[in-house]
């Protein structure tokens, strides 16, 4: 093996891709990275830091044979066709043995394919999760890995002294087989769905309660140094801030409000129905992003039914630690409901997920990074299999603490009109969870009367039928 071939190969040099080579390079790998676009090898050269070794190719032939073997290649490519093309096109190039890393957000049943397909020719395919955005790529991301424990031993030292650290211990560790990885950053990425909709209703909120931007600003500001610490209260807060270079006005208030989505939100709310597990914090988030979408129906629909424009009548202060505590309360729902799913479907589709490093590595680098999460990872090294974490006595104090003003906020919604869906559903999935006996025994008395579909009693086991009297 030559000290002249590189450690680490890079396919598809968009922002992703080479802001995570650089970070690689940075800590003292050589890395190789390939894209057609000349323009872009170009533009990897020019960004490295001095002293490394840092290169651009735009053959891909090239690139794979400049690398030390077992060659360890990552794709940063969009997601479906894109990462089969690059499959194909690498296979006469690589040799068994060889580790081949998607990075992008693939849907992990693709990568459960692709996983199959490439260990038929003795090849190692790696789903792997990417999470933190442009910076998160260049200055430490939150990695998921997924596949085969074997080859994660060869690319755990970089994946490890790549990704972000919280406490000197990195955002990254082998979160299962076959398709876990590209699965936990799904799940993720619905979490981060569900609490963006969350801190948009809360601002929706504070609005009709007479905060200006400048008043946003400070109270989420305000927000972020205490228990709500996370990155998107942190970045929610700078936005309210900024002014728009062409009118001068807040640039919010000139953004349109059609949200756009690249699905892996929805792809989170479909996976959840086939299991099944509960998610409607997710379903909702989803929902509210497409209701955004029918902007000249909203706008007829305002008319027609007088869309509630009024001030809240509230104590300002008061409204705003009821918020506070709202938001609290349906963030740990959502990730609940988040790491509920991860149990599932790492039983059902045998991915030994292990939920203590999930909540572990999504500590730091990631989009939805908070101290929430320090408080899950106490809460799994007490009970590592906790099947949801508020049966976690911790969260549940953490979760009393806040629902009476949930409860407020959400009644407040209710009364005035304001759209709060996500708030409103976090709050039904509590009530519904926390529930001993349910009334869903009318629902299978209904399924027998009208289909004959059976049903079990609470007095005596077995399989019942009743000829209804109609
Ligand atoms: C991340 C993000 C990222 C995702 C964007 C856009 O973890 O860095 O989850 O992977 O692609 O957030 O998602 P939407 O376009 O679907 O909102």
């Amino acid at each position: 093996m030559s000290n002249n071939l590189f450690d680490f190969g890079m396919i598809g040099l968009g922002v992703m891709g080479r802001n995570l080579l650089l970070n690689t390079a940075d800590h003292g790998f050589s890395v190789i990275g390939f894209d057609k676009d000349l323009i872009k090898t170009a533009a990897l050269e020019a960004a490295a830091t001095e002293g490394t070794t840092v290169k651009g190719v735009p053959d891909l032939a090239h690139m794979v044979q400049q690398l030390q073997t077992p060659r360890k290649l990552m794709m940063l490519v969009p997601a479906g066709k894109p990462v089969d093309d690059v499959i194909e096109s690498l296979l006469p190039l690589v040799e068994k043995g060889d580790i081949i890393i998607d990075g992008g957000n693939s849907h992990y049943t693709d990568t459960l394919r692709r996983v199959k397909y490439l260990r038929e020719k003795g090849i190692h395919f790696m789903g792997v999760g990417v999470s933190g955005g442009e910076q998160g790529a260049r200055t430490g991301p939150s990695i998921m890995p997924g596949g085969d424990v074997e080859a994660y031993a060869h690319v755990k030292p970089l994946l490890e002294a790549i990704s972000a650290k919280v406490n000197g211990e990195p955002c990254v560790a082998y979160l299962g087989k076959e398709g876990a990885g590209h699965y936990v950053k799904m799940v993720h990425n619905g979490i981060e769905y569900a609490i963006m909709q969350l801190i948009s209703e809360s601002y929706t909120l504070l609005k009709h309660a007479g905060l200006s931007n400048d008043e946003l600003h400070e109270t989420f500001k305000k927000w972020n140094e205490g228990a709500l610490q996370s990155f998107l209260v942190e970045i929610t807060a700078d936005i309210f801030l900024q002014n728009d270079d062409k009118t001068r006005a807040r640039l919010l208030d000139v953004i349109s409000d059609k949200a756009g989505s690249k699905g892996t939100g929805k792809w989170t709310s479909q996976d959840s129905m086939e299991l099944p597990v509960a998610v409607p914090v997710i379903d909702t988030a989803v929902a509210m992003r497409t209701i955004s979408g029918y902007k000249d129906e909203r706008v007829k629909a305002s008319v027609l039914y007088n869309e509630s424009g009024a001030t809240l009548d509230v104590s300002t202060e008061e409204f705003i630690k009821q918020v506070h505590d709202a938001l609290y309360f349906a963030t740990i729902l959502s990730y609940a409901q988040g790491l509920a799913m991860l149990y599932q479907a790492s039983k059902e589709l045998a991915m030994d997920i292990p939920l203590p490093e999930v909540v572990s590595v999504w500590r730091g680098g990631c989009i939805i990074r908070s101290t929430l999460l320090e408080t899950f990872t106490q809460a799994y090294k007490q009970s590592p299999d906790l099947s949801n974490i508020l049966l976690d006595s911790g969260v549940a104090s953490l979760v009393k603490s806040v629902e009476a003003n949930t409860r407020a906020v959400v009644s407040q919604a209710a009364l005035s009109g304001i759209p709060a869906a996500a708030f409103m559903s976090s709050l039904a999935y509590f009530d519904a969870y926390r529930t001993e006996r349910m009334t869903t025994n009318l629902i299978q008395a209904q399924r027998d009367y009208f289909g004959a579909h059976t049903y079990q009693r609470t007095d005596i086991s077995g399989t019942f039928h009743t000829e209804w009297n109609h």
